[in-house]
Parts: structure tokens; C-alpha cells; sequence
């Protein structure tokens, strides 16, 4: 392995997280207390016979729905739908200090029922072909998702406070776009855009621990994930043209990319950190720069000659237009 994406061992890193404990039961308590207990059925469920004429009904809206808003839907579950992955890499990278494992707990409940009630809606409202779905998460789970955070655990802080970020823009931009067509949806993704703002919220004071005990490593661990955030779900079948319509919908692309770093950037104060060593300064001068780098390659992305129709599978009209 490349010493310069290992510069502190996995046993310091974990130290410094262990060391931080009062800090993070700190996190852990403000997180509950603005946390929602909410439950999958309590916003989806048409189990009662005397609900029939408002399944028809959501059924009707749902068909009606912009195609591109049905392929964020698709992503944007199997993503959610990607938990047993995450459940598995946030366990090996946290160790096993009761404290990280009480947050890694509720975290997975919380993720857990995001998964749980964009699938119990798209079933509802036969948004998909019959079977896709089951078809697409099985073989990504079967494939696995090992992103290369090198036993770092302030690699894994600095991936999932970007991630979760990304998440929540993701989910409140498709509830923005179905809105006026179809409100339980909008319902559904306002309702999981604010839980991964609290996870975002969480994860991004976590890694400012870490950046604050261990400046150098932190450092060099967020300029190593931060220029190409690898979402997980790259191995789903269909993966970049679903990406692509996302995009070009003004769900998550670079553009979007670019506000996030750039708000975290500041929410950490990397341009006033003053690392020890002149990687370090390298690495924080390369991520001051990177808001930049994303617009402009949103600019080339935006530039470049668009999608007009896009087909999938697991649309029940397979082929679409993009408006
Ligand atoms: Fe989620
Ligand atoms: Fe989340």
C-alpha cells in the first residue's frame, strides 16, 4: 500500500476515535434528542380492505410520474437497499468501543426503515416492473461493495459525512421534482432527506475530531476520498446510465457535488487548518481547490451533447424521454 494513503496505522486512528468517546456520546445525545422515531407503516400502508379505492388512486398518480423521477426512486433504493454492505464496512472501521457500536446500532435501525418504505412504496404503487427490483438488489448485494478506505477509520468519517449529504440532497431534490404530482412520495423522500441530514450532521462533527486530534492524517484521508466520492452502487446493473438521468433531472450530479464539498470544506474550516507537514499543506491546498475543479466539470457535463431517451428494464414503459 501506498504510505501516503496510510499515514497514520489503523490502531492510532482508532485510539484518537476511542479517546473522543465523551465527545461522541455528545453527538450521540444531540442526534436523539432531534432525531424522529418514525416507522414504515406509519407513512406507507394500504393493508386494509377499505383502502382499495386510495391504492387505486395512488396508482393512478404514480403512473403519471416523470420517468426520470421513477430512476431516482430505482437508484436511490438500491442504494438504501445497499445496508447490509455499509452495516458490515462502518462495524470493521469503528471497532468494537461500546460507544461507536451504540451509533452504529441506531444507525442501521434508522437506515434500515429508509430501505423498508421506498420499497413498500414502490410496491404499492407499482412504480416498477414486477420482480426488477428484487432482481436488482439481490445481485447487488451478491456483488459486494468494497470501497478502498484502507482500514482507515477517518476515511470512513470523511466518506459518510459526504455521503450522507449527498443522500439528502438526493432525496429531497426527487421529492421536490414529484411534488406536484404525487405528494406520499414527496412525503416518503422529505421524511428520509431529514434523517440523513441528522446522520450527515453526526458524521461530519465526528470526522471534526478526528481533524482536530490528528490534523495531518485526517487530511490526507479526506483528500483521498473527496475528489471522486465512489457511491456506492457502481456495480448495479445500469448503474451509470441511472446516474446519467439523475444528473441531467437535477437529482445528484457534479454540479450538486460541488455545493456539498464546498459546504463541508467551510463547515470544517479546512483553509485555516495548519497541518504539520508539507503533504498535509499539499492535500489541504488540493481540496480548497476542489469546489472549483466539480463546477467546472459540471460546466464540460453540461456542455456536452445531452440524452434525449433513455431505456430500462425496469420501467413499466421501458423507454422514455427526458423533459
Ligand atoms: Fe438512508
Ligand atoms: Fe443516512
Amino acid at each position: 500500500m501506498n504510505p501516503c494513503c496510510r499515514p497514520t496505522a489503523f490502531s492510532a486512528q482508532l485510539q484518537v476515535l476511542a479517546d473522543a468517546a465523551p465527545a461522541v456520546a455528545a453527538l450521540i445525545d444531540r442526534h436523539e434528542a432531534s432525531r424522529l422515531d418514525w416507522l414504515p407503516g406509519e407513512l406507507v400502508d394500504f393493508s386494509d380492505d377499505d383502502q382499495l379505492p386510495a391504492l387505486r388512486e395512488l396508482r393512478d398518480r404514480a403512473r403519471g410520474l416523470d420517468p426520470a423521477i421513477k430512476v431516482s426512486v430505482m437508484l436511490n433504493l438500491l442504494t438504501e437497499e445497499g445496508l447490509p454492505h455499509f452495516h458490515r464496512i462502518i462495524s470493521e472501521h469503528v471497532g468494537s468501543q461500546a460507544i461507536w457500536q451504540r451509533w452504529t446500532r441506531l444507525w442501521t435501525a434508522e437506515e434500515d426503515r429508509h430501505g423498508n418504505v421506498m420499497r413498500d412504496y414502490a410496491r404499492d404503487a407499482a412504480l416498477f416492473e414486477p420482480g426488477a427490483l428484487d432482481r436488482l438488489q439481490f445481485d447487488f448485494l451478491d456483488a459486494g461493495f468494497d470501497p478502498d478506505w484502507a482500514g482507515s477509520p477517518y476515511r470512513l468519517l470523511a466518506y459518510t459525512s459526504l455521503q450522507e449529504r449527498a443522500t439528502q440532497v438526493s432525496h429531497a431534490n426527487t421529492a421536490r421534482l414529484a411534488a406536484a404530482h404525487e405528494p406520499l412520495l414527496q412525503k416518503v423522500l422529505a421524511r428520509l432527506a431529514g434523517d440523513e441530514a441528522r446522520h450527515c450532521a453526526f458524521y461530519r462533527d465526528a470526522f471534526a475530531l478526528a481533524l482536530a486530534a490528528d490534523p495531518d492524517a485526517a487530511l490526507l484521508e479526506l483528500a483521498s476520498v473527496a475528489p471522486k466520492l465512489s457511491m456506492p452502487g457502481g456495480t448495479i446493473a445500469g448503474f451509470q446510465m441511472m446516474a446519467e438521468v439523475e444528473r441531467q433531472a437535477g437529482v445528484f450530479g457534479p454540479r450538486e457535488y460541488a455545493a456539498l464539498v464546498s459546504e463541508s470544506l467551510s463547515h470544517w474550516a479546512i483553509g485555516d487548518v495548519e497541518p504539520h507537514g508539507s503533504e498535509a499543506r499539499r492535500a489541504r491546498d488540493a481540496l480548497m481547490a476542489l469546489p472549483a475543479r466539480l463546477s467546472a466539470l459540471a460546466d464540460r457535463l453540461e456542455h456536452r451533447r445531452q440524452l434525449k431517451t433513455f431505456e430500462f428494464a425496469f420501467l413499466r414503459d421501458r423507454l422514455a424521454a427526458l423533459v
